[in-house]
């Protein structure tokens, strides 16, 4: 099990680039596989999770081409796609990891498929609430069964293994989703490929919009309406190149680094800023922090800037509402950052952090208490007093990748030795985070 060992230090400073948005990764693989011509996918990120997305469509027999691991400076993948009907039954379940993306988007793809096939993953996969996308996909033909061996019965929930019998067509639904989460409303919509009419999803607040983006690209009959998103089903046509722009998530431990720690400056190149992911810099800058974009464009429909980030005073702030989903990845991050700014922070309904790859609520505030923070949960609320000082001591990601590298920021600005255990997760989604950190400091 892999341990990191934390030094504090002074500043954070340099140019660098984070590797492909992870969310983005997912989708290109999905959609260049069911998608009618070649697609090349550039800056693809090399993480587990994504790994996982390639290996489980190269079982369904569509021939995927990448890049070795040790390439992370040119990842590239190359996808021959067959077609909305292409797949092919796998000989085996799909063992997905940790990937939750992977999982909930693909119910979605295999609700139209007509052939039966188990999803399975690790542990923390093992315990994260299917029911979300069941529901829907279910209403529109699918059949979704828990495996025998899955914990099917915990307070009526659904957990994977998960056993998945599509049906074609599908029937198109109009559905209200009770949660803002890109992955139900991806799944919807990825599903709604399939049906015969419109699908239409509908959610409380704006989630991540990379699924509707990517549809327009690959040419689906897709249109967004606010809060809704509905699709007509359609042939995909690959537009032959995908650019993954930097991902803002990975961005967010640099951005905290750069604006905790006194006379830092990072530039960030190449980072997505499509504004259902940009939370961070909000909240950031509502707390005080100097960030400025530069070279603003669009790569493949989806935004990018050069971000570049000084240190500077930060003050407690409220998180609430909309800010919720367009900051969930980065909320553990943000916690850090509260640790280190004047006054209360307050983040308000972060529900949704108790059913990632950890309750990240429990473990943020576990591990920043163990650094002696003034940080406490009441509900699904935080509550962070900033007092501008932590100490070293032993902490643990439980495996959790998020939470592994927002307590290696905090590290950085804890008095004397801090060691975060189990972070092998960290491969998930940023197998460069220990060497570009590196490069900063
Ligand atoms: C993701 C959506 C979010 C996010 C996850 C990736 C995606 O999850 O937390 O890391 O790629 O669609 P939810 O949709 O469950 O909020």
């Amino acid at each position: 099990m892999a341990n990191v060992t934390i030094l504090p230090v002074r500043k954070v400073e340099g140019v660098i680039e984070v590797p492909g948005d992870k969310s983005i990764s997912h989708r290109a693989v999905m959609l260049s596989s069911i998608a009618e011509g070649t697609t090349a996918i550039s800056n693809f990120l090399m993480g587990e999770d994504c790994l996982h997305t390639i290996k489980a469509f190269k079982q369904m027999g569509i021939k995927i081409v990448h890049s070795p691991w040790s390439m992370v400076n040119s990842p590239k993948v190359i996808i021959e796609g067959k077609g909305l009907r292409g797949l092919k039954k796998p000989k085996k379940e799909l063992y997905l990891g940790n990937s939750g993306t992977t999982m909930r988007l693909l119910l979605g793809i295999l609700s139209g498929q007509d052939f039966e096939c188990v999803l399975s993953g690790d542990e923390s996969l093992s315990g994260r609430p299917m029911k979300r996308v069941a529901e829907p996909l279910a209403l529109m033909g699918a059949k979704i069964t828990t495996k025998d061996d899955g914990r099917k019965t915990r307070d009526e929930e659904m957990y994977p293994p998960l056993k998945i019998i599509g049906q074609y067509p599908l029937k198109a639904i109009r559905y209200k989703s009770p949660i803002a989460s890109a992955q139900v409303k991806s799944a919807v919509l990825l599903a709604g490929l399939y049906a015969e009419g419109i699908t239409e999803v509908e959610e409380p607040s704006l989630s991540r919009d990379h699924t509707e983006r990517m549809l327009k690209a690959f040419s689906a009959k897709v249109k967004t309406a606010g809060l809704a998103a509905s699709i007509e089903g359609s042939p995909l046509k690959s537009p032959g190149s995908i650019f993954v722009p930097g991902d803002i998530s990975s961005a967010a431990f640099f951005m905290v680094a750069a604006s905790v720690l006194g006379q830092s400056s990072v530039r960030l190149k190449n980072t997505g800023i499509n504004d259902t992911r940009t939370g961070i810099i909000d909240i950031l800058k509502k707390m005080g922090a100097r960030i400025e974009l530069s070279s603003i464009r669009e790569e493949g429909g989806e935004p990018v800037a050069d971000i570049t980030v000084y240190s500077s005073r930060l003050k407690g702030v409220l998180i609430e509402g909309a800010e919720i989903p367009r900051a969930i990845d980065e909320l553990p991050v943000l916690m850090v950052a509260a640790v280190f700014a004047e006054g209360k922070t307050v983040i308000k309904g972060a529900g949704e952090l108790r059913v990632k790859e950890t309750d990240r609520i429990a473990s943020m505030v576990g591990n920043l208490k163990k650094l002696g923070a003034d940080i406490r949960a009441e509900g699904d609320d935080v509550i962070i007093n900033g007092t501008g000082l932590l100490r070293g001591a032993t902490v643990d990601s439980l495996g959790d990748h998020r939470t592994a590298m927002s307590m290696v920021i905090a590290g950085l600005k804890a008095e004397g030795k801090t060691t975060v255990l189990d972070t092998a997760c960290i491969n998930t989604s940023f197998p460069e985070f220990e060497n570009i950190l590196h490069k900063l400091v």
